[in-house]
């Protein structure tokens, strides 16, 4: 393989330039050109490339974002857009491609296997929704930011007796919710996955109140069909808190990569190009009891979500309440 392409599909995520440097040096040490893909699938229907280089990448693993950026396209998923964009790489002489992505992108990536394209996905989304791997790069990341955002706001509420509940993206997913939440130690939780009502959240709420608690503090997921000013109104009028409502929102996508994200951008970049080296394609890499593996793109797909009931269990343990 003597020319490697890379692109970021997607949202973005904190770790993807730790990755892509890895890739880089990767392909640097085996003689191998990288081609990096402005602005994911758009770019490349665009021709919007640039090689790579070490000077290029020198010091962005310790950066969120992406410097070769990242785009949802809608061009990509029709018909002419994506023969542009195989057409595209034929051009550049393009022999095999990494995608940095979540769901839809490795859609994406599938697709240009069948027209023979020779592609390995990274799974990167802070939402940890690709259920056949343990965590997808930029989880760790969000994560610590909610628990570093949600500690530090706790602080002023608790000086002032208010309660707080707190959203934290992860679009249908309440992975990023669910962790900080044990982290912080909040006195609720509310996930889609586990179908927590208003009046469930008060509750625990005011059972909270009632072990001492002065400034209660609630954890909800984007994905919960729970209305944050709706909760905020609830809790107010019915525990007579003053209450405030806190979206944490970009800033769990726009931290500086925890080392955990920073070492699986690189142990993945590095299998990536290993297996496009050894001319495998259509696979997804992942981590399962802190080993990295790849498998088909086509699994990835199949596996359903496990989600942690034992972790919510946990917290409620710690609060008192009955295991779910
Ligand atoms: O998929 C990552 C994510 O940050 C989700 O958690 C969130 O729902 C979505 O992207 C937000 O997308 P946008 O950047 O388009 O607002």
């Amino acid at each position: 393989m003597r020319k490697i392409g890379i692109l970021c599909s997607g949202g973005d995520c904190p770790g993807m330039n730790a990755c892509i440097k890895a890739v880089v040096g990767t392909c640097v040490s085996n003689d191998i050109e990288v081609i990096g893909i402005n602005r994911g699938y758009q770019g490349l229907i665009e021709n919007d490339v640039r090689p790579l280089t070490l000077l290029d990448v020198a010091n962005i693993e310790t950066i969120a974002g992406s410097i070769i950026k990242t785009s949802r396209s809608a061009e990509f998923m029709t018909e002419p857009g994506f023969n542009q964009a195989v057409a595209n790489l034929k051009k550049n002489g393009i022999e095999g491609l990494i995608v940095i992505g979540g769901n839809g992108s490795f859609r994406g990536c599938r697709d240009l296997v069948n027209a023979g394209v020779k592609v390995i996905g990274i799974p990167g989304t802070i939402d940890n929704d690709l259920f056949y791997t343990e965590r997808s790069l930029g989880f760790d990341t969000a994560v610590q930011q909610a628990v570093d955002t949600i500690t530090d706001i706790k602080q002023t509420m608790y000086a002032n007796d208010r309660a707080v509940v707190f959203k934290c993206m992860g679009r249908h997913c309440g992975d990023i919710a669910l962790h900080a939440a044990v982290a912080v130690e909040a006195d609720a939780l509310a996930v889609n996955e586990v179908g927590y009502s208003i009046s469930e959240v008060v509750r625990d709420v005011k059972n909270a109140m009632k072990h001492g608690i002065t400034s209660p503090v609630v954890v909800i997921s984007e994905g919960s069909p729970i209305d944050m000013e709706e909760l905020v109104f609830e809790i107010q009028s019915q525990v007579h808190l003053t209450t405030r409502g806190i979206e944490i929102g970009y800033l769990q996508r726009g931290g500086a990569p925890t080392y955990y994200d920073r070492m699986l951008a690189v142990r993945w970049g590095v299998l990536a190009v290993d297996m496009l080296r050894q001319d495998l394609t259509n696979l997804a890499v992942g981590i399962k009891n802190d080993k990295i593996f790849s498998c088909p793109l086509i699994e990835v797909e199949n596996v359903l979500q496990e989600f942690r009931v034992d972790m919510v269990n946990d917290l409620r343990t710690l609060h008192g309440l009955c295991k779910l």
